[in-house]
């Protein structure tokens, strides 16, 4: 019999492990899922389009957008995959709380709010990367347009605030009481 008040935080969980993964698996990878697309470029998590899978990476573009700042914050794309791992691990403690035990939900709220926390980080960095990376390419006359990338990281935003509220609550459910 399942514990139905830890489903809710379950499925929000879900949902956003899904979209994190989409995310993670962008450029290079899967180049229809990115941040922003310019000049037959497109930018996601672990590069960009041609370029290998990488872990922080230059701007292929010379000028003033392939500079250190930049590149640095490039690094801290990787909380999205990290995000997914915990939104991931939020949804294997869920099944137990679902399946088993209170527990089980306590520590899927717990992981959905290290993961909002990780994925809010990520997303204030990436809109601001991008945003700058797109502003110094227009002022120089190249086109460049937002990706899908950024939504879908948004959404999972969303999903996993609603998610970790929705498995706090779900703590508080009706769980089998242990024979006595
Ligand atoms: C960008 O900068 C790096 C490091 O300074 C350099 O290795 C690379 O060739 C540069 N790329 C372009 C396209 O200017």
């Amino acid at each position: 019999m399942a514990a139905s008040g830890a489903l809710p935080g379950l499925f929000f969980c879900f949902s956003a492990m899904v979209l994190l993964i989409f995310v993670s698996v962008s450029s290079p990878t899967w180049n229809s899922i990115s941040f922003l697309n310019a000049n037959q470029y497109s930018f996601g998590v672990f590069g960009y389009t041609g370029s290998k899978v990488q872990v922080g990476y230059y701007f292929p573009l010379p000028g003033d957008i392939n500079t250190t700042v930049l590149h640095n914050l490039t690094f801290v794309l990787i909380l999205y995959p990290i995000a997914a791992g915990l939104s991931g691990l939020a949804v294997l403690f869920g099944v137990c709380g679902a399946g088993y035990h209170r527990v089980g939900t306590v520590f899927m709220s717990l992981l959905a709010g290290l993961a909002t926390l990780c994925t809010f980080v990520a997303w204030i960095i990436s809109m601001s990367l991008f945003g700058t990376v797109r502003n110094r390419l227009r002022s120089n006359g190249i086109g460049a347009s937002w990706g899908n990338a950024n939504w879908l990281a948004l959404g999972a935003l969303v999903a996993l605030l609603i998610g970790s509220c929705t498995a706090a609550c779900g703590v508080f459910g009706r769980y089998r009481r242990p024979r006595n």
